[in-house]
Protein backbone atom coordinates (compact mmCIF):
# COMPACT_ATOMS: atom_id res chain seq x y z
CA UNK A 1 0.00 0.00 0.00
CA UNK A 2 1.39 3.80 -0.70
CA UNK A 3 1.64 6.16 1.75
CA UNK A 4 1.03 9.88 1.75
CA UNK A 5 3.85 11.38 4.14
CA UNK A 6 2.20 14.08 6.24
CA UNK A 7 3.26 17.02 8.49
CA UNK A 8 0.66 18.62 10.41
CA UNK A 9 0.47 21.76 12.53
CA UNK A 10 0.53 20.57 16.20
CA UNK A 11 -0.10 23.26 19.32
CA UNK A 12 -1.05 26.74 19.50
CA UNK A 13 0.91 29.96 17.89
CA UNK A 14 4.41 28.27 18.82
CA UNK A 15 3.48 24.85 18.04
CA UNK A 16 5.44 23.04 15.32
CA UNK A 17 4.44 20.53 12.58
CA UNK A 18 4.96 16.77 13.28
CA UNK A 19 4.91 14.10 10.91
CA UNK A 20 2.56 11.38 10.10
CA UNK A 21 1.59 8.54 7.74
CA UNK A 22 -1.27 7.73 5.98
CA UNK A 23 -2.89 5.06 3.62
CA UNK A 24 -3.05 6.65 0.10
CA UNK A 25 -6.47 5.97 -1.35
CA UNK A 26 -8.29 6.36 -4.34
CA UNK A 27 -10.88 9.64 -4.30
CA UNK A 28 -9.40 10.76 -0.90
CA UNK A 29 -9.76 14.03 0.26
CA UNK A 30 -7.22 16.53 2.02
CA UNK A 31 -9.88 16.27 4.99
CA UNK A 32 -10.17 11.99 4.41
CA UNK A 33 -6.49 12.31 5.62
CA UNK A 34 -7.19 14.50 8.53
CA UNK A 35 -9.56 12.44 9.85
CA UNK A 36 -7.87 9.71 9.62
CA UNK A 37 -4.88 10.86 11.80
CA UNK A 38 -7.71 12.33 14.42
CA UNK A 39 -8.67 8.81 14.16
CA UNK A 40 -6.04 6.06 14.05
CA UNK A 41 -3.02 7.63 14.89
CA UNK A 42 -3.51 10.70 17.24
CA UNK A 43 -7.13 11.48 19.05
CA UNK A 44 -5.32 14.67 20.38
CA UNK A 45 -5.15 16.12 16.79
CA UNK A 46 -8.21 19.14 16.65
CA UNK A 47 -9.72 19.96 13.76
CA UNK A 48 -13.39 21.68 12.35
CA UNK A 49 -15.69 20.37 9.99
CA UNK A 50 -19.18 19.76 9.24
CA UNK A 51 -20.69 19.36 5.78
CA UNK A 52 -17.95 17.63 4.17
CA UNK A 53 -19.72 19.00 0.85
CA UNK A 54 -18.66 22.65 0.29
CA UNK A 55 -21.95 24.03 1.65
CA UNK A 56 -20.37 25.07 5.53
CA UNK A 57 -17.05 26.69 4.69
CA UNK A 58 -15.70 25.02 8.58
CA UNK A 59 -13.03 22.35 7.28
CA UNK A 60 -10.81 25.48 5.50
CA UNK A 61 -7.03 24.99 6.08
CA UNK A 62 -3.89 25.65 4.42
CA UNK A 63 -2.90 23.00 2.42
CA UNK A 64 0.91 23.06 1.12
CA UNK A 65 0.94 26.56 1.34
CA UNK A 66 -2.50 27.64 -0.20
CA UNK A 67 -5.93 28.15 1.85
CA UNK A 68 -8.48 25.61 0.72
CA UNK A 69 -11.61 23.79 1.69
CA UNK A 70 -10.22 20.31 2.58
CA UNK A 71 -13.54 18.58 1.96
CA UNK A 72 -13.77 19.48 -1.86
CA UNK A 73 -9.63 19.33 -2.08
CA UNK A 74 -8.42 16.05 -3.26
CA UNK A 75 -4.71 14.61 -2.08
CA UNK A 76 -4.28 13.78 -5.81
CA UNK A 77 -4.44 17.60 -6.46
CA UNK A 78 -2.17 19.06 -4.33
CA UNK A 79 0.38 16.48 -2.98
CA UNK A 80 3.63 16.75 -3.68
CA UNK A 81 5.87 14.15 -4.12
CA UNK A 82 3.17 12.52 -1.55
CA UNK A 83 3.81 14.92 0.92
CA UNK A 84 1.48 17.70 2.27
CA UNK A 85 1.68 20.22 4.75
CA UNK A 86 -1.32 20.87 6.60
CA UNK A 87 -1.41 24.04 8.69
CA UNK A 88 -4.65 26.21 10.26
CA UNK A 89 -5.92 29.10 7.63
CA UNK A 90 -3.05 32.18 7.91
CA UNK A 91 -3.76 35.81 9.03
CA UNK A 92 -6.16 34.28 12.05
CA UNK A 93 -4.97 33.51 15.76
CA UNK A 94 -4.35 29.36 16.14
CA UNK A 95 -6.54 28.28 18.66
CA UNK A 96 -4.67 24.81 18.86
CA UNK A 97 -3.61 22.72 15.90
CA UNK A 98 -6.16 23.08 13.12
CA UNK A 99 -8.51 25.30 14.05
CA UNK A 100 -8.01 28.96 14.20
CA UNK A 101 -10.15 31.73 15.77
CA UNK A 102 -12.75 33.04 13.30
CA UNK A 103 -13.73 35.64 16.21
CA UNK A 104 -11.50 38.48 14.46
CA UNK A 105 -12.34 37.60 10.58
CA UNK A 106 -16.38 37.67 11.73
CA UNK A 107 -15.87 41.23 13.90
CA UNK A 108 -15.12 42.80 10.72
CA UNK A 109 -18.13 41.28 9.28
CA UNK A 110 -20.12 43.53 11.60
CA UNK A 111 -17.72 46.84 10.96
CA UNK A 112 -18.17 46.55 7.68
CA UNK A 113 -22.04 46.78 9.04
CA UNK A 114 -22.54 43.41 7.40
CA UNK A 115 -25.97 42.54 7.62
CA UNK A 116 -29.67 44.09 6.46
CA UNK A 117 -31.16 46.90 7.76
CA UNK A 118 -34.30 46.71 6.11
CA UNK A 119 -37.80 48.42 7.36
CA UNK A 120 -40.86 46.05 7.24
CA UNK A 121 -41.97 44.32 10.46
CA UNK A 122 -42.76 40.65 10.00
CA UNK A 123 -46.57 41.07 9.46
CA UNK A 124 -45.84 42.85 6.20
CA UNK A 125 -45.49 40.52 2.96
CA UNK A 126 -42.42 39.66 1.63
CA UNK A 127 -40.07 42.86 -0.63
CA UNK A 128 -39.66 40.93 -3.49
CA UNK A 129 -36.63 41.74 -5.99
CA UNK A 130 -37.44 40.48 -9.35
CA UNK A 131 -34.94 38.05 -10.27
CA UNK A 132 -34.20 39.32 -13.86
CA UNK A 133 -33.93 43.27 -12.73
CA UNK A 134 -30.73 44.36 -12.47
CA UNK A 135 -30.54 45.26 -9.16
CA UNK A 136 -31.17 41.55 -8.06
CA UNK A 137 -28.20 40.51 -10.44
CA UNK A 138 -26.16 42.96 -9.00
CA UNK A 139 -26.53 41.29 -5.82
CA UNK A 140 -26.49 38.44 -7.21
CA UNK A 141 -22.83 38.37 -8.22
CA UNK A 142 -21.74 38.35 -4.81
CA UNK A 143 -23.89 36.70 -2.29
CA UNK A 144 -22.97 33.34 -2.21
CA UNK A 145 -20.36 34.04 0.39
CA UNK A 146 -20.20 30.77 2.90
CA UNK A 147 -17.99 33.30 5.04
CA UNK A 148 -15.30 29.82 4.89
CA UNK A 149 -12.55 32.69 5.50
CA UNK A 150 -9.75 31.32 2.68
CA UNK A 151 -9.54 34.88 0.91
CA UNK A 152 -9.07 36.75 4.25
CA UNK A 153 -6.10 34.41 4.93
CA UNK A 154 -5.00 34.56 1.27
CA UNK A 155 -4.89 38.17 1.29
CA UNK A 156 -1.93 40.04 1.47
CA UNK A 157 -3.15 43.28 2.89
CA UNK A 158 -4.51 41.23 5.90
CA UNK A 159 -1.17 40.07 7.06
CA UNK A 160 0.61 43.50 6.69
CA UNK A 161 -2.47 45.43 8.14
CA UNK A 162 -4.44 43.21 10.56
CA UNK A 163 -7.26 46.02 10.98
CA UNK A 164 -7.77 45.84 7.03
CA UNK A 165 -11.55 44.63 7.48
CA UNK A 166 -10.29 42.27 3.88
CA UNK A 167 -12.12 40.65 1.60
CA UNK A 168 -14.91 38.79 2.57
CA UNK A 169 -16.50 41.50 5.26
CA UNK A 170 -16.30 43.98 2.01
CA UNK A 171 -17.93 41.47 -0.58
CA UNK A 172 -20.59 41.08 1.56
CA UNK A 173 -21.01 45.00 2.47
CA UNK A 174 -21.09 45.22 -1.89
CA UNK A 175 -23.70 42.76 -1.83
CA UNK A 176 -26.06 44.87 0.93
CA UNK A 177 -24.96 48.18 -0.44
CA UNK A 178 -27.45 46.55 -3.97
CA UNK A 179 -29.73 45.83 -2.36
CA UNK A 180 -32.61 48.04 -2.74
CA UNK A 181 -34.61 47.01 0.11
CA UNK A 182 -31.67 47.70 2.87
CA UNK A 183 -31.51 51.51 4.68
CA UNK A 184 -28.01 51.61 5.92
CA UNK A 185 -26.26 52.45 2.75
CA UNK A 186 -24.53 55.93 3.76
CA UNK A 187 -23.36 54.77 7.35
CA UNK A 188 -22.38 51.60 5.50
CA UNK A 189 -20.09 53.04 3.05
CA UNK A 190 -18.74 55.21 5.81
CA UNK A 191 -17.52 52.07 7.92
CA UNK A 192 -15.85 50.88 4.30
CA UNK A 193 -14.53 54.13 3.37
CA UNK A 194 -11.54 54.66 6.53
CA UNK A 195 -7.90 53.74 6.43
CA UNK A 196 -8.74 49.86 6.97
CA UNK A 197 -11.64 49.70 4.33
CA UNK A 198 -11.80 49.41 0.74
CA UNK A 199 -9.09 51.97 -0.37
CA UNK A 200 -6.61 49.40 1.21
CA UNK A 201 -7.18 46.87 -1.09
CA UNK A 202 -4.38 46.74 -3.84
CA UNK A 203 -6.11 44.60 -6.19
CA UNK A 204 -3.47 41.71 -5.81
CA UNK A 205 -6.52 39.39 -6.76
CA UNK A 206 -5.35 35.98 -4.64
CA UNK A 207 -9.18 36.49 -3.01
CA UNK A 208 -10.41 36.05 -6.07
CA UNK A 209 -8.12 33.73 -7.36
CA UNK A 210 -8.93 31.63 -4.18
CA UNK A 211 -12.27 31.98 -3.58
CA UNK A 212 -13.89 28.20 -3.86
CA UNK A 213 -16.75 29.93 -4.77
CA UNK A 214 -15.62 31.62 -7.70
CA UNK A 215 -16.99 34.77 -6.09
CA UNK A 216 -14.51 38.35 -7.03
CA UNK A 217 -14.41 39.94 -4.03
CA UNK A 218 -11.66 42.29 -5.82
CA UNK A 219 -14.56 43.64 -8.02
CA UNK A 220 -17.03 44.26 -4.88
CA UNK A 221 -14.52 45.98 -3.57
CA UNK A 222 -14.04 47.58 -7.04
CA UNK A 223 -17.60 48.44 -6.60
CA UNK A 224 -17.37 49.69 -3.23
CA UNK A 225 -14.69 52.48 -4.06
CA UNK A 226 -16.70 53.99 -6.92
CA UNK A 227 -19.89 54.41 -4.57
CA UNK A 228 -17.52 55.97 -1.47
CA UNK A 229 -15.97 58.40 -4.46
CA UNK A 230 -19.67 59.00 -5.48
CA UNK A 231 -21.21 59.52 -2.03
CA UNK A 232 -18.12 61.44 -0.92
CA UNK A 233 -18.70 63.96 -3.92
CA UNK A 234 -22.64 64.33 -3.27
CA UNK A 235 -21.72 65.24 0.21
CA UNK A 236 -22.96 62.23 1.97
CA UNK A 237 -20.23 61.19 3.55
S1 LIG B 1 -15.63 35.30 -0.55
FE1 LIG B 1 -15.25 33.13 -1.06
S2 LIG B 1 -13.33 32.62 0.00
FE2 LIG B 1 -14.09 34.51 0.90
S3 LIG B 1 -15.23 33.86 2.73
FE3 LIG B 1 -16.70 34.05 1.01
S4 LIG B 1 -16.82 32.00 0.10
FE4 LIG B 1 -14.99 32.02 1.40
S1 LIG C 1 -7.70 42.02 -4.14
FE1 LIG C 1 -7.68 43.25 -2.25
S2 LIG C 1 -8.84 42.02 -0.76
FE2 LIG C 1 -8.30 40.65 -2.46
S3 LIG C 1 -6.40 39.67 -1.81
FE3 LIG C 1 -5.83 41.47 -2.97
S4 LIG C 1 -5.57 43.13 -1.49
FE4 LIG C 1 -6.70 41.45 -0.48
S1 LIG D 1 -16.79 20.49 5.71
FE1 LIG D 1 -18.25 21.98 5.04
S2 LIG D 1 -17.21 22.99 3.39
FE2 LIG D 1 -15.84 21.42 3.97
Amino acid sequence: MSLLRVSVWRGGASGEFRAYEVPRLESQTVLDVVTYIQRSLDSTLSYRFACRVGMCGSCAMTVNGKARWTCRTHVAKVADNDWLEIAPLANLPVIKDLVADMSRFFDKWVQAKGRFYGTRTRADDFARVPPGSPQRQAVDAAIECIGCGVCYSACDVVTWNPAYLGPAALNRAWTLVNDVRDTARVARLAAVAGDAGCHACHTHMNCTERCPKNLVPTASIAGLKRSVAAAALKGEL
